[in-house]
């Protein structure tokens, strides 16, 4: 079935937005280093990264939960920005890797952006419920968390469908 064209044309402007928000984050030369780090079996931290920001926003859509979608995706795409590979160091001084990348990866995050407390949040608390206490605050932050999840399901068993470049282009 063909779709309607102002339909077409109000995807073809989410997905134009979804990029050009990304790519504030993704340009940044540490997060192209993620290119190089391994998330789940042949999928990068980039990949990853990109695939649960894209995941987060088609969740809130399908679910209809308003929310402030720039930092949505600006947190998603950080919410891995830990920048060392969990593959070969499994405790990273402040405990396992599971446990303490995401204080890691927003003390890098704060580092290289500004962020504001949606996006800190959504990258603290994405391992709920791994990390007991840190419960997510805010709309943006539970539909990262289930976004990661998703993601890293699918990844784990190789049933993704997208690399490094796939919802950039
Ligand atoms: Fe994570
Ligand atoms: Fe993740």
């Amino acid at each position: 079935m063909a779709i309607h064209r102002p339909m077409k044309k109000a995807l073809t402007r989410e997905l134009d937005y979804f990029r050009s928000v990304a790519a504030t984050i993704a340009e940044h030369k540490n997060m192209q280093k993620t290119r190089k780090l391994t998330q789940h079996g042949s999928v990068s931290v980039f990949a990853h990264s990109v695939a649960v920001a894209y995941y987060s926003v088609k969740l809130a859509k399908k679910l209809g939960i308003s929310c402030d979608k720039r930092s949505l995706i600006r947190g998603a795409m950080l919410h891995d920005f830990f920048l060392y590979d969990w593959h070969k160091i499994i405790n990273v001084g402040d405990g396992l890797h599971g446990f303490a990348h995401p204080a890691t990866a927003s003390k890098n995050a704060v580092r290289d952006f500004r962020l504001n407390k949606r996006e800190l949040d959504i990258i603290r608390k994405h391992m709920w419920p791994l990390t007991l206490t840190k419960i997510p605050k805010y709309r943006e932050s539970w539909l990262v968390c289930a976004a990661d999840k998703y993601c890293s399901l699918l990844e784990t068993f190789g049933l993704n469908k997208y690399d490094d470049n796939t919802f950039l282009k």
